[in-house]
């Protein structure tokens, strides 16, 4: 569910034209919904009822000040994975207390910073890191609440470069080691042994995944406790998939992800941390394009758009799926015909989509891509010397610019020459 619609042959955000925000702001640019946004939260925390559950937005997805802000106002907390988001985080208002620190590579400042912070767990991912966050905590005379991330080797039956939960992938700490690692934890003096972490991937489209890896955290606790070790708090990450091509997509319920907590683990008596991203960023966001050209090709018809892969990579790096919307509603029976929509950036794989079926867009319309708010922005490069296209957020009948384009002088400006260029 999400509020972009069509009102009167107008594609709508909640209540604003997105053509005026074009005519505002320019193409390309990145559209949220406020609306959406505190939705899917709504959804989300109302799926885990009963349970005792931070939820603690993973602001990789989408970290732009504003949109934390708002799922912060709604309650959420945040997970971050390095300094930036850390800020980030900080800097829209999330308490230190609902911030959970990921990465499997956080450096000594890092973890500096996360404990003069005072956040609520730093989630260690290795042995090596978990004797130097001891190192760190000593130093500064604190201690530090952890996570320990295992690995529970369990596929997560998608995409192969978002999968991490296998024993493979660089992530957690290898299952058959967990035990170990964990006692090792609880006895050394600068670690507050909190915690056990899972993240088994993202854009699940399947439960079981989650129902194998939450029954093996279950074991693990079990058995922990068995040794007189308690952990208070199990942190079940995020990855619950969202429907981007919705002919085929069909993602769990929240609801029917918030039983399975309930059911493998509902009856031990902790808390909860939950890490989700796309599930709530995603649908609440749209990338606007302007098309530039249709252009006959020997064998296919491209519509070149002003939006490229550096602006939304998802299409060129993980094949993904978004839906292209004409910003002007088609009238009804425009025949539609196959199409390939690229971007002007000198590559082929600068393609959102080959032989998708549309309505035939002209030069001048504008279109836009769906399900855009998370890994969007977040992922955006300025490859090919293109600004970053700037994110506007709507609530209700206003809208906002929450990030401008930056202009070419602020671009070149972090640039200098050596002194032999000179
Ligand atoms: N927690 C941890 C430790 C993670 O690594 C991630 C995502 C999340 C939570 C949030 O997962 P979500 O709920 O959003 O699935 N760029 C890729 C997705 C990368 C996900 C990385 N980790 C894409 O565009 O599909």
């Amino acid at each position: 569910m999400n509020h972009f619609h069509y009102h009167q042959g107008r594609l709508l955000a909640e209540e604003v034209a997105v053509e005026d925000i074009a005519a505002s702001v320019g193409t390309p640019f990145y559209c949220y919904s406020t609306a959406t946004l505190k939705r899917h939260f709504t959804v989300f925390q109302d799926a885990l009822a009963g349970l005792d559950a931070t939820i603690c937005f993973a602001v990789k997805a989408n970290s732009n000040l504003a949109v934390i802000r708002t799922l912060a106002e709604c309650g959420a907390g945040a997970d971050v994975v390095s300094e930036g988001e850390l800020r980030r985080a900080l800097a829209a208002g999330v308490p230190p207390s609902r911030i959970v620190f990921s990465g499997v590579g956080k450096s000594r400042r890092e973890l500096e910073l996360a404990l003069t912070t005072g956040i609520l767990q730093i989630n260690v991912e290795s042995e090596a890191e978990l004797a130097e966050l001891n190192d760190v905590a000593l130093a500064l005379g604190r201690t530090a609440a952890i996570g320990i991330r295992v690995n529970p080797d369990v596929d997560a039956q998608t995409h192969a470069k978002i999968t991490t939960g296998r024993k493979e992938n660089k992530f957690g700490i290898e299952w058959i080691h967990a035990p170990r690692v964990l006692r090792a934890a609880a006895a050394l003096p600068g670690i507050a042994l909190t915690a056990v972490a899972v993240h088994i991937g993202s854009q699940l489209t399947e439960l079981s995944p989650f129902r194998e890896a939450f029954l093996r955290v279950r074991d693990l606790v079990l058995m922990l406790r068995a040794d007189g070790i308690a952990l208070s708090r199990l942190d079940l990450g995020g990855g619950l998939g969202i429907p981007y091509d919705p002919r085929t997509d069909l993602p769990p319920d929240p609801a029917a992800y918030g039983a399975i907590v309930r059911e493998t683990l509902g009856d031990l008596g902790c808390a909860f941390l939950f890490e989700p991203g796309r599930l709530l960023v995603g649908n609440a966001g749209l990338l606007v394009s302007r098309v530039l050209y249709v252009k006959e090709g020997a064998t296919r018809t491209f519509v070149i758009c002003d939006a490229a892969m550096n602006d939304l990579v998802r299409p060129a790096m993980y094949d993904a799926h978004h839906e292209i919307i004409a910003v002007r509603q088609p009238a009804p029976g425009t025949e539609e015909r196959d199409f390939d929509v690229v971007g002007p950036v000198c590559e082929t794989g600068d393609t959102f989509a080959r032989g998708r079926r549309l309505p035939p867009p002209a030069a001048g319309d504008l279109i836009a891509f769906a399900s855009a708010g998370a890994y969007g922005a977040a992922m955006a490069s300025s490859y090919n010397s293109r600004p970053l296209v700037p994110e506007v957020l709507v609530q209700g009948r206003s809208f906002a610019t929450v990030r401008r384009r930056p202009t070419y002088d602020e671009m070149l400006a972090l640039e200098s020459f050596p002194e032999w260029l000179s």
